[in-house]
Protein backbone atom coordinates (compact mmCIF):
# COMPACT_ATOMS: atom_id res chain seq x y z
CA UNK A 1 0.00 0.00 0.00
CA UNK A 2 2.75 2.26 1.15
CA UNK A 3 5.89 1.44 -1.19
CA UNK A 4 8.01 4.45 0.14
CA UNK A 5 7.67 3.58 3.43
CA UNK A 6 9.44 0.52 3.07
CA UNK A 7 12.54 2.84 2.84
CA UNK A 8 12.03 4.05 5.88
CA UNK A 9 11.92 0.91 7.75
CA UNK A 10 14.10 -1.60 8.90
CA UNK A 11 14.68 -4.96 7.63
CA UNK A 12 15.87 -7.54 5.67
CA UNK A 13 14.38 -5.70 2.46
CA UNK A 14 17.06 -3.25 2.79
CA UNK A 15 19.23 -5.49 1.08
CA UNK A 16 17.61 -4.59 -1.49
CA UNK A 17 18.02 -1.11 -1.75
CA UNK A 18 21.82 -1.51 -1.35
CA UNK A 19 21.88 -4.06 -4.21
CA UNK A 20 19.87 -1.18 -6.13
CA UNK A 21 22.60 1.57 -5.14
CA UNK A 22 25.16 -0.99 -6.49
CA UNK A 23 23.77 -1.55 -9.84
CA UNK A 24 22.71 1.98 -10.27
CA UNK A 25 26.55 2.89 -9.36
CA UNK A 26 28.10 0.20 -12.19
CA UNK A 27 25.84 1.94 -14.36
CA UNK A 28 26.96 5.30 -13.89
CA UNK A 29 30.38 4.52 -14.23
CA UNK A 30 30.08 2.94 -17.65
CA UNK A 31 27.77 6.30 -18.84
CA UNK A 32 31.27 7.61 -17.77
CA UNK A 33 33.11 5.20 -19.35
CA UNK A 34 31.06 6.24 -22.48
CA UNK A 35 31.62 9.30 -22.03
CA UNK A 36 35.22 9.38 -21.87
CA UNK A 37 35.43 7.38 -25.53
CA UNK A 38 36.91 9.26 -28.84
CA UNK A 39 33.41 10.59 -30.23
CA UNK A 40 32.56 7.67 -33.18
CA UNK A 41 28.87 6.47 -34.33
CA UNK A 42 26.89 5.42 -31.59
CA UNK A 43 27.48 1.59 -31.37
CA UNK A 44 25.19 0.28 -28.21
CA UNK A 45 22.16 1.48 -26.14
CA UNK A 46 23.60 3.91 -23.94
CA UNK A 47 25.77 5.61 -26.93
CA UNK A 48 22.99 5.95 -28.40
CA UNK A 49 20.74 7.46 -25.51
CA UNK A 50 23.74 9.85 -24.67
CA UNK A 51 23.60 11.36 -28.06
CA UNK A 52 19.82 11.79 -27.92
CA UNK A 53 20.47 13.33 -24.38
CA UNK A 54 22.46 16.09 -26.30
CA UNK A 55 20.66 16.44 -29.35
CA UNK A 56 17.37 17.36 -26.42
CA UNK A 57 19.46 20.07 -24.41
CA UNK A 58 17.45 22.57 -25.85
CA UNK A 59 14.01 20.88 -25.16
CA UNK A 60 12.95 22.25 -21.61
CA UNK A 61 10.14 19.49 -21.40
CA UNK A 62 12.51 16.28 -22.36
CA UNK A 63 12.87 13.53 -20.61
CA UNK A 64 15.83 12.26 -21.85
CA UNK A 65 18.45 12.51 -18.72
CA UNK A 66 21.06 10.44 -17.15
CA UNK A 67 18.67 9.63 -14.18
CA UNK A 68 16.21 7.88 -16.88
CA UNK A 69 19.31 6.61 -18.60
CA UNK A 70 20.02 4.92 -15.11
CA UNK A 71 16.61 3.44 -14.99
CA UNK A 72 16.10 2.59 -18.45
CA UNK A 73 18.98 0.44 -18.10
CA UNK A 74 18.35 -1.15 -15.30
CA UNK A 75 14.46 -1.91 -16.58
CA UNK A 76 16.34 -4.05 -19.38
CA UNK A 77 18.06 -6.33 -17.14
CA UNK A 78 15.43 -6.45 -15.09
CA UNK A 79 13.09 -7.17 -17.45
CA UNK A 80 15.27 -9.43 -19.52
CA UNK A 81 17.12 -11.60 -17.92
CA UNK A 82 15.52 -13.67 -15.29
CA UNK A 83 12.14 -13.69 -17.42
CA UNK A 84 14.17 -15.67 -20.08
CA UNK A 85 16.35 -17.89 -17.88
CA UNK A 86 13.03 -18.90 -16.25
CA UNK A 87 11.64 -19.78 -19.03
CA UNK A 88 14.97 -22.25 -20.22
CA UNK A 89 14.61 -23.99 -16.38
CA UNK A 90 10.49 -24.54 -17.30
CA UNK A 91 11.75 -26.18 -20.60
CA UNK A 92 14.30 -28.37 -19.55
CA UNK A 93 12.37 -29.18 -16.54
CA UNK A 94 9.15 -30.25 -19.18
CA UNK A 95 11.57 -32.18 -21.25
CA UNK A 96 12.60 -34.05 -18.66
CA UNK A 97 8.97 -35.06 -17.49
CA UNK A 98 7.56 -35.75 -21.03
CA UNK A 99 10.50 -37.70 -22.31
CA UNK A 100 8.49 -38.97 -25.33
CA UNK A 101 7.85 -34.76 -26.69
CA UNK A 102 12.03 -34.46 -25.91
CA UNK A 103 12.97 -37.12 -28.47
CA UNK A 104 10.40 -35.67 -31.16
CA UNK A 105 12.16 -32.43 -30.72
CA UNK A 106 15.69 -34.26 -30.90
CA UNK A 107 14.33 -36.21 -34.04
CA UNK A 108 13.09 -33.10 -35.72
CA UNK A 109 16.42 -31.41 -35.28
CA UNK A 110 18.15 -33.74 -36.42
CA UNK A 111 16.27 -34.32 -39.53
CA UNK A 112 16.45 -30.84 -40.54
CA UNK A 113 19.60 -29.65 -39.51
CA UNK A 114 21.24 -32.59 -40.42
CA UNK A 115 24.78 -31.92 -39.51
CA UNK A 116 24.56 -27.85 -39.68
CA UNK A 117 26.70 -26.27 -37.36
CA UNK A 118 24.38 -24.24 -35.32
CA UNK A 119 21.07 -23.42 -35.52
CA UNK A 120 19.92 -19.95 -36.66
CA UNK A 121 16.55 -17.98 -35.76
CA UNK A 122 15.19 -18.51 -39.60
CA UNK A 123 15.13 -22.35 -38.88
CA UNK A 124 12.51 -22.26 -36.90
CA UNK A 125 9.90 -22.18 -39.93
CA UNK A 126 11.47 -25.24 -40.68
CA UNK A 127 10.92 -26.47 -36.86
CA UNK A 128 7.63 -26.65 -36.38
CA UNK A 129 7.31 -29.18 -33.88
CA UNK A 130 10.00 -27.57 -31.70
CA UNK A 131 8.47 -24.53 -32.06
CA UNK A 132 5.47 -25.66 -30.95
CA UNK A 133 6.80 -27.23 -27.77
CA UNK A 134 8.66 -23.86 -27.18
CA UNK A 135 5.27 -21.86 -26.89
CA UNK A 136 3.53 -24.30 -25.18
CA UNK A 137 6.48 -24.02 -22.49
CA UNK A 138 6.37 -20.21 -22.40
CA UNK A 139 2.13 -21.14 -22.16
CA UNK A 140 1.83 -23.28 -19.22
CA UNK A 141 4.57 -21.81 -17.23
CA UNK A 142 2.98 -19.09 -17.32
CA UNK A 143 6.45 -17.01 -16.18
CA UNK A 144 5.03 -13.41 -15.84
CA UNK A 145 1.40 -14.69 -14.34
CA UNK A 146 0.85 -11.10 -13.34
CA UNK A 147 1.67 -8.39 -16.01
CA UNK A 148 3.60 -5.28 -14.38
CA UNK A 149 1.90 -3.28 -12.00
CA UNK A 150 0.12 -0.05 -13.86
CA UNK A 151 -1.83 2.51 -13.05
CA UNK A 152 -4.63 4.57 -15.06
CA UNK A 153 -3.78 7.75 -15.97
CA UNK A 154 -7.09 8.80 -16.69
CA UNK A 155 -10.50 7.53 -15.49
CA UNK A 156 -11.40 5.01 -18.50
CA UNK A 157 -14.25 2.35 -18.93
CA UNK A 158 -13.24 -1.08 -20.09
CA UNK A 159 -16.75 -3.32 -20.82
CA UNK A 160 -18.87 -1.51 -18.89
CA UNK A 161 -16.57 -1.57 -15.99
CA UNK A 162 -15.87 2.20 -14.85
CA UNK A 163 -11.86 2.35 -13.70
CA UNK A 164 -11.09 5.91 -11.85
CA UNK A 165 -8.00 7.82 -12.27
CA UNK A 166 -4.85 6.09 -10.09
CA UNK A 167 -6.28 2.46 -10.20
CA UNK A 168 -3.80 0.29 -9.66
CA UNK A 169 -3.77 -2.40 -12.27
CA UNK A 170 -2.40 -5.94 -12.39
CA UNK A 171 -3.35 -7.95 -15.70
CA UNK A 172 -3.38 -11.88 -14.48
CA UNK A 173 -2.01 -12.72 -17.80
CA UNK A 174 -2.30 -16.41 -16.62
CA UNK A 175 -6.46 -16.23 -16.96
CA UNK A 176 -5.53 -15.76 -20.60
CA UNK A 177 -3.32 -18.22 -20.93
CA UNK A 178 -5.35 -21.33 -19.07
CA UNK A 179 -8.35 -20.29 -20.42
CA UNK A 180 -10.65 -23.18 -21.34
CA UNK A 181 -11.90 -21.63 -23.88
CA UNK A 182 -9.13 -21.06 -25.95
CA UNK A 183 -7.24 -24.33 -25.23
CA UNK A 184 -7.86 -27.96 -25.60
CA UNK A 185 -6.08 -28.77 -22.34
CA UNK A 186 -5.45 -25.62 -20.27
CA UNK A 187 -3.39 -27.25 -17.60
CA UNK A 188 -1.76 -29.75 -19.51
CA UNK A 189 1.62 -29.65 -21.39
CA UNK A 190 0.21 -30.46 -25.08
CA UNK A 191 2.04 -28.72 -28.19
CA UNK A 192 -0.83 -29.70 -29.88
CA UNK A 193 -2.38 -26.20 -28.96
CA UNK A 194 -0.35 -24.68 -31.44
CA UNK A 195 -0.19 -27.53 -34.75
CA UNK A 196 -2.85 -28.07 -36.66
CA UNK A 197 -3.53 -31.44 -38.08
CA UNK A 198 -0.67 -31.92 -40.51
CA UNK A 199 1.77 -30.23 -37.96
CA UNK A 200 1.96 -27.39 -39.23
CA UNK A 201 2.84 -24.36 -36.18
CA UNK A 202 -0.12 -22.20 -36.25
CA UNK A 203 -0.40 -19.08 -33.68
CA UNK A 204 -2.91 -18.88 -31.24
CA UNK A 205 -4.79 -15.73 -30.22
CA UNK A 206 -4.46 -16.48 -26.25
CA UNK A 207 -0.79 -16.73 -26.55
CA UNK A 208 0.07 -13.56 -24.57
CA UNK A 209 2.74 -14.17 -22.35
CA UNK A 210 4.72 -10.84 -23.11
CA UNK A 211 1.06 -8.96 -22.67
CA UNK A 212 -0.67 -7.12 -25.47
CA UNK A 213 -0.96 -3.36 -26.47
CA UNK A 214 1.04 -0.04 -25.69
CA UNK A 215 2.48 -1.37 -22.77
CA UNK A 216 3.36 -5.32 -24.28
CA UNK A 217 6.81 -6.77 -23.39
CA UNK A 218 9.54 -4.45 -25.60
CA UNK A 219 11.82 -7.32 -25.18
CA UNK A 220 9.49 -10.06 -26.67
CA UNK A 221 11.19 -10.57 -30.09
CA UNK A 222 14.63 -10.43 -28.48
CA UNK A 223 13.19 -13.13 -25.97
CA UNK A 224 12.13 -14.62 -28.64
CA UNK A 225 14.83 -15.49 -30.46
CA UNK A 226 17.17 -16.05 -27.59
CA UNK A 227 14.63 -18.84 -25.81
CA UNK A 228 14.48 -20.84 -29.75
CA UNK A 229 18.09 -20.09 -30.48
CA UNK A 230 19.55 -21.50 -26.62
CA UNK A 231 16.28 -24.39 -26.04
CA UNK A 232 17.37 -25.93 -29.33
CA UNK A 233 21.24 -25.84 -28.97
CA UNK A 234 20.40 -27.40 -25.57
CA UNK A 235 18.40 -30.07 -27.09
CA UNK A 236 20.86 -30.78 -30.03
CA UNK A 237 23.36 -31.30 -27.64
CA UNK A 238 22.24 -32.77 -24.76
CA UNK A 239 19.57 -35.42 -23.62
CA UNK A 240 18.06 -34.16 -20.44
CA UNK A 241 16.68 -36.87 -17.73
CA UNK A 242 16.39 -37.09 -13.99
CA UNK A 243 19.75 -38.41 -12.46
CA UNK A 244 19.63 -41.88 -10.57
CA UNK A 245 17.74 -42.14 -7.40
CA UNK A 246 16.08 -39.19 -8.09
CA UNK A 247 12.86 -38.51 -6.11
CA UNK A 248 11.20 -37.38 -9.29
CA UNK A 249 10.63 -33.70 -10.55
CA UNK A 250 8.64 -31.10 -9.26
CA UNK A 251 6.29 -29.44 -11.14
CA UNK A 252 4.70 -26.57 -8.57
CA UNK A 253 6.03 -23.05 -8.51
CA UNK A 254 7.65 -20.27 -6.46
CA UNK A 255 6.01 -17.53 -6.50
CA UNK A 256 8.40 -14.30 -6.77
CA UNK A 257 8.31 -11.82 -9.09
CA UNK A 258 8.16 -14.60 -11.85
CA UNK A 259 6.54 -18.20 -11.17
CA UNK A 260 10.24 -19.88 -10.45
CA UNK A 261 10.75 -23.76 -10.79
CA UNK A 262 11.86 -25.56 -7.98
CA UNK A 263 15.55 -25.86 -7.71
CA UNK A 264 16.02 -29.52 -8.65
CA UNK A 265 18.69 -31.72 -10.34
CA UNK A 266 18.64 -33.10 -13.59
CA UNK A 267 21.47 -34.60 -16.13
CA UNK A 268 22.54 -33.44 -19.17
CA UNK A 269 24.00 -36.23 -21.06
CA UNK A 270 25.71 -35.24 -24.24
CA UNK A 271 24.41 -37.32 -27.22
CA UNK A 272 26.37 -39.92 -28.70
CA UNK A 273 24.45 -39.31 -31.85
CA UNK A 274 25.06 -35.13 -31.86
CA UNK A 275 24.60 -33.94 -35.63
CA UNK A 276 26.87 -31.22 -34.96
CA UNK A 277 30.31 -32.51 -35.77
CA UNK A 278 32.76 -30.13 -34.12
CA UNK A 279 36.12 -28.58 -36.36
CA UNK A 280 37.89 -31.30 -37.47
CA UNK A 281 41.69 -31.88 -37.50
CA UNK A 282 42.28 -29.91 -40.32
CA UNK A 283 40.62 -26.53 -39.34
CA UNK A 284 42.38 -26.75 -35.85
C1 LIG B 1 10.40 -14.93 -21.77
C2 LIG B 1 10.79 -13.70 -21.70
C3 LIG B 1 9.90 -12.52 -21.35
C4 LIG B 1 8.61 -12.46 -20.91
C5 LIG B 1 7.65 -13.62 -20.66
C6 LIG B 1 8.28 -11.06 -20.71
C7 LIG B 1 7.05 -10.60 -20.30
C8 LIG B 1 6.76 -9.28 -20.03
C9 LIG B 1 5.48 -8.79 -19.58
C10 LIG B 1 4.23 -9.63 -19.37
C11 LIG B 1 5.60 -7.45 -19.37
C12 LIG B 1 4.51 -6.49 -18.85
C13 LIG B 1 3.70 -5.92 -19.99
C14 LIG B 1 2.49 -5.17 -19.47
O1 LIG B 1 2.58 -4.47 -18.48
O2 LIG B 1 1.42 -5.26 -20.09
C15 LIG B 1 6.96 -7.10 -19.70
C16 LIG B 1 7.47 -5.81 -19.59
C17 LIG B 1 8.76 -5.49 -19.88
N1 LIG B 1 9.72 -6.30 -20.43
FE1 LIG B 1 9.53 -8.28 -20.83
N2 LIG B 1 9.39 -10.30 -21.00
C18 LIG B 1 10.39 -11.15 -21.41
C19 LIG B 1 11.65 -10.78 -21.86
C20 LIG B 1 12.13 -9.49 -21.91
C21 LIG B 1 13.41 -9.07 -22.46
C22 LIG B 1 14.42 -10.03 -23.14
C23 LIG B 1 13.51 -7.73 -22.25
C24 LIG B 1 14.61 -6.75 -22.63
C25 LIG B 1 15.84 -7.02 -22.90
C26 LIG B 1 12.31 -7.30 -21.58
C27 LIG B 1 12.06 -6.01 -21.14
C28 LIG B 1 10.88 -5.58 -20.59
C29 LIG B 1 10.66 -4.21 -20.10
C30 LIG B 1 11.69 -3.06 -20.10
C31 LIG B 1 9.34 -4.16 -19.67
C32 LIG B 1 8.60 -2.94 -19.06
C33 LIG B 1 8.01 -2.15 -20.20
C34 LIG B 1 7.15 -0.98 -19.73
O3 LIG B 1 7.21 -0.59 -18.58
O4 LIG B 1 6.38 -0.48 -20.55
N3 LIG B 1 11.49 -8.38 -21.41
N4 LIG B 1 7.64 -8.22 -20.11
Amino acid sequence: MFPWALRHLPGPHQQIFRYQEAVRGFIRYEIIRHKLKKPEAPKDFISCYLARITKAMDDPVSTFNEENLIQVVIDLFLGGTDTTATTLRWALIYMVHHGAIQERVQQELDTVLGTAQAVCYEDRERLPYARAVLHEVQRLSSVVAVGAVRQCVTSTCVRGYYIPKGTVILPNLASVLYDPECWETPRQFNPGHFLDKDGNFVVNEAFLPFSAGHRVCPGDQLARMELFLMFTTLLRTFRFQLPEGSPGLRLDYIFGGTLQPQSQEICAVPRLCSPSPGPKEGDL
